[in-house]
């Protein structure tokens, strides 16, 4: 049976259907309750929250991901998928409950667990059967102990509450695709029964990766924060570049072809942003500071991601001359092409900084969600462009790839475009008699005082 909408692939059903409770109805667990129900488990999915509950009810998601609204319509219609506001009912007859809530960071970086608290509690006193209680939410590591004292208190005596750590490593905005077709799935249990219990509500054939609870919490902060780390190193690499009067894109491709490297977020511009990466490096950090350890690593990534939006600033700056009262059109405010999600966006953080330094703004998205701005919003990224002394680009859409040059020139006032995301056709706008300033890309000079060192040492040679 075909329950997912094309164009994606289908995943291969699982042979053991479960009955499953998902706590919470975001990025993580919408698409959690929808994918379960498409493999075919019965789901029921809890949300606290009236407005949000309301809008699912009323066919509205929340959130965009692409095949996310196909698969809720068609699992509801076929009676696999609920939703509901009150953990007992969902819990009812679940074997498995999913949390799925949020761990925001606190402003010491180490996240607020007070949501997975909660629910969890309200988990072992609603349940009326033995429950596996999977924390899918990104945790840090000890989480899953703390939850086994915590929930000692509410669970009946004669109930088993096996709490197990099955991190998601979803991206927004291919978050269904991730869900069906994993790298791999991690599972930390106390036991293989439970361990392998929890690895049935997948489609068969993922690779597994079984551990202690410990370590699978762990996983997920350490990859994420290893990603983070790859690409302050590429922003780093390509603030060299810049200096150098080498090409970033060039050069990284160079690094990335070894395939002991890999190309895969290797990816300059602005700097990582979003609900995950800058939460769980600090969070890492955190974890490493409350047992006394240095996570040098990490803090150099969150070091270099501070100074490559800087330099973005930086770059605009010295572009205009003075800020104050100079218009700037933007283009781009989500943290990443293909999602409306605009948490943590290093967009919106420069656009903040250029507006505090007077400048007035007018910034096109073709998706961001709402978002509280200080320059207003356009529907149309021509229209941001009009009048405007310079044009900034923050988030890699290719929409933008598309724009026309000549029509761009000659709605604007200035003929600087500082292209952050590496989206542009330099040359075709340079056609157009706009300049383009490519974050990373510098501008070869034979006179370019780089050359000096080498010089030196090669006649120093010659001189021997
Ligand atoms: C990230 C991880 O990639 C997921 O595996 C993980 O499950 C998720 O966090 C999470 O913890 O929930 P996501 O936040 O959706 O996913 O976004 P990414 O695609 O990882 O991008 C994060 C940031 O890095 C974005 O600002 C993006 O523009 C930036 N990036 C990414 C680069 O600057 N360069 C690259 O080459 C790649």
């Amino acid at each position: 049976m075909n329950h997912f909408a094309p164009p994606m692939p289908l995943p291969v059903p699982v042979t053991r259907p479960n009955t499953v409770c998902v706590i919470g109805a975001g990025y993580v667990g919408l698409t959690a309750a929808a994918c379960l129900a498409a493999v075919g488990h019965q789901v029921q999915c809890v949300e606290s929250d009236p407005a949000r509950l309301a809008e699912i009810n009323s066919g509205q998601l929340p959130i965009v991901e692409p095949g996310l609204a196909e698969l809720v319509a068609i699992n509801r219609a076929a009676g696999r998928l609920g939703f509901t506001a009150s953990v007992q009912e969902g819990v009812s007859q679940a074997q498995v409950a999913l949390l799925c809530v949020g761990t925001p960071p606190r402003a010491s970086g180490d996240p607020d667990l007070r949501q997975l608290a909660t629910a969890a509690r309200q988990l072992a006193s609603a349940a009326l059967r033995d429950l596996i209680v999977v924390i899918k939410s990104t945790v840090p590591p000890g989480t899953c102990e703390a939850m086994d004292v915590l929930c000692a208190e509410d669970a009946r005596a004669d109930i088993e509450l096996r709490i197990v750590s099955n991190p998601e490593f979803l991206r927004e905005g291919r978050a269904v695709e991730d869900f069906f077709f994993p790298d791999r799935i991690v599972i930390g249990a106390e036991d293989d029964a439970t361990a392998h219990a929890v690895l049935e509500l997948y489609p068969p054939g993922t690779r597994a990766v079984l551990c202690d609870r410990r370590s699978a919490e762990l996983i997920k902060y350490a990859a994420n924060t290893f990603l983070a780390v790859k690409i302050s190193f590429a922003n780093e690499i390509a603030a060299l570049c810049q200096h150098l009067g080498a090409d970033s894109d060039s050069v990284l491709a160079g690094v990335g072809s070894d395939a002991r490297i890999g190309p895969a977020f290797l990816g300059a511009g602005p700097g990582f942003g979003g609900a995950c990466l800058p939460k769980d490096v600090a969070g890492l950090i955190a974890t490493a500071d409350s047992l006394g350890l240095d996570a040098r690593l990490a803090k150099a990534a969150r070091a270099v991601n501070f100074d490559t939006r800087q330099r973005v600033i930086t770059t605009v700056h010295a572009a205009v001359g003075s800020l104050a009262a100079t218009r700037i059109g933007v283009l781009g405010l989500t943290f990443k092409p293909g999602t409306d999600d605009v948490r943590d966006s290093v967009a919106v953080a420069v656009v903040d900084a250029l507006s505090g330094a007077g400048a007035f703004l007018s910034c096109h998205d073709p998706l961001a969600g709402p978002v509280a701005l200080p320059g207003h919003r356009v529907s149309d990224p021509y229209q941001a462009a009009a009048g405007a002394v310079a044009l900034l680009i923050l988030t890699a859409w290719p929409d933008y790839a598309r724009l026309d040059p000549y029509r761009l020139a000659e709605t604007m006032n200035g003929n600087v475009v500082i292209d952050a995301t590496s989206v542009l056709d330099v040359g075709a706008y340079h056609d157009a008699g706009l300049e383009v300033l490519a974050i990373g890309a510098g501008i070869p000079d034979s006179y370019h005082p780089v050359i000096v060192g080498p010089l030196h040492w090669a006649l120093d040679a010659a001189l021997a």
